[in-house]
């Protein structure tokens, strides 16, 4: 839908706005398509300890876990607890309820996360990022890493991989010095720190979320992020080692839909990998493939993947599909958010302390965007970064 408004040039400032504000439109037709062509993917495998343990010997987090991640429960939910916390966070009334220190994590977060023109911010997007890299230092292979806090508990955010993550990985690291004696594993804040980043942003799904992953001050093993520059097949294959299949891969790719790069081409630093930055729309997928605006810079990677074989027939239909992606990525990052755990079964559900999700988002600064989009205002590039409404800008930056 959106590539092609794109092609059409003229048509960038005039319908953008309205194609901003019917997230999921080509939803139904997707899902029959989905429905008669194409088979699921291989089984989902078990991960952790629900790899050996009974179905009789769950707890029902356990069992909602298992069946998430074997794709037959959805991961999104909008229960919510609008109420005030108890008490403050030292008080013996929030110390008596599990949820309740996360609750003031999450106003903080939120305050962080949620820019002044309504996308998300940098360090939301970096949130989101970190939580995948955190997660993802762990393979089948490995009997140690995963979403086990080390990527901040130790030297590891200083590896190449992790360019870009220093400003989130300080704040996480403020966030923890003060959280961590109610109780707060750096490992669960990195979690809950990506998933309340993912529902900050507009659109964006609101993820079940799981606490009490236990921290690991070792170093996790290297080679295990993906890079830029990798094949698709390489990528596709390092995903599958952390049980991954390219379905659940095609998902979590698509969070590129926030992004601004700043380490791929620093020429370009500020550069979107769509034309929404800071929105967690579906647009990227279909700009991956199509011809964006002249600002929008495409990771290779992202390319190579979306022209794969074994990729391509879940990237074009996630093209339009705001939520078909939606409950995919939400399935795909609950697996991802849960790699190296070996204590599923025993995780408590804060979910109710995340904000509400917000379905519809409009673009107030369209003209300018689109002039930005076009090439115009390179002195802006950081401060859409911050997500700052650009018509604010354009008044004191003539
Ligand atoms: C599949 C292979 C992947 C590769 C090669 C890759 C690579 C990259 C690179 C090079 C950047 C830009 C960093 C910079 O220059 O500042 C980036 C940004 C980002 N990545 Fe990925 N990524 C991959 C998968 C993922 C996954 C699975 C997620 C999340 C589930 C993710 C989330 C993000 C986010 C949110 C950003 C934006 C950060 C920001 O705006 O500051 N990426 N990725
Ligand atoms: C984030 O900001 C937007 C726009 O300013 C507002 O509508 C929204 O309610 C905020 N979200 C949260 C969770 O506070
Ligand atoms: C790890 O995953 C890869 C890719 O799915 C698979 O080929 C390999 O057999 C697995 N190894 C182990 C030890 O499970």
């Amino acid at each position: 839908m959106k590539s092609l408004l794109f092609l059409s040039g003229y048509a960038l400032i005039t319908y953008l706005p309205s194609s901003i504000a019917y997230p999921g439109m080509k939803d139904s037709l997707s899902d029959l398509h989905r429905a008669a062509n194409v088979p699921r993917a291989d089984a989902k495998q078990l991960i952790g300890d629900l790899k050996t343990l009974k179905d009789t010997q769950l707890t029902t987090i356990g069992k909602d876990i298992k069946a998430i991640i074997l794709g037959t429960k959805d991961a999104r939910s909008n229960t919510i607890d609008t109420s005030v916390p108890p008490g403050t966070v030292d008080s013996a009334a929030c110390k008596a309820d599990l949820c309740c220190v996360w609750k003031w994590i999450s106003y903080e977060m939120t305050a962080r996360f949620n820019g002044t023109s309504g996308r998300c911010t940098k360090l939301a997007r970096g949130a989101v990022r970190l939580g995948f890299h955190d997660a993802a230092v762990w393979s089948n292979t490995t009997t140690y890493g995963g979403a086990d806090g080390s990527i901040l508990l130790t030297d590891e955010i200083s590896r190449s991989d992790n360019n870009g993550l220093s400003a989130i990985g300080d704040q996480m690291k403020t966030w923890y010095n003060k959280y961590h004696q109610y109780g707060v594993s750096m490992a669960d804040l990195i979690q809950m720190g990506a998933n309340i980043a993912t529902v900050v942003c507009p659109l964006g799904p609101r993820i079940r979320s799981f606490v009490g992953r236990k921290d690991n001050a070792k170093a996790g093993p290297t080679a295990l992020i993906p890079d830029v520059a990798d094949s698709a097949d390489k990528i596709i294959k390092l995903f599958a080692a952390k049980t991954i299949d390219v379905h659940d891969l095609v998902a979590l790719v698509g969070a590129h839909t926030t992004s601004q790069q700043h380490f791929v081409d620093t020429s370009r630093d500020g550069d979107p990998q769509d034309s929404t930055p800071g929105v967690w729309d579906v647009a990227f997928y279909g700009q991956t493939t199509g011809s964006p605006p002249p600002r929008v810079l495409k990771f290779a990677s992202d390319v190579k993947l979306s022209q794969d074989t074994r990729a391509k027939t879940e990237w074009q239909q996630f093209i339009g599909a705001q939520s078909h992606w939606n409950e995919d990525y939400a399935k795909a990052y609950t697996r991802l958010s849960l790699l190296g755990v070996n204590n599923i079964n025993d995780l408590k559900e804060c979910t109710q302390v995340l904000p509400p999700e917000r379905t519809a988002f409009v673009n107030e600064d369209q003209v300018v965007l689109d002039m930005w989009l076009q090439g115009q205002f390179n002195q802006l590039n950081n401060m859409v970064d911050d997500a700052i409404m650009l018509t604010g800008i354009i008044t004191t930056n003539p």
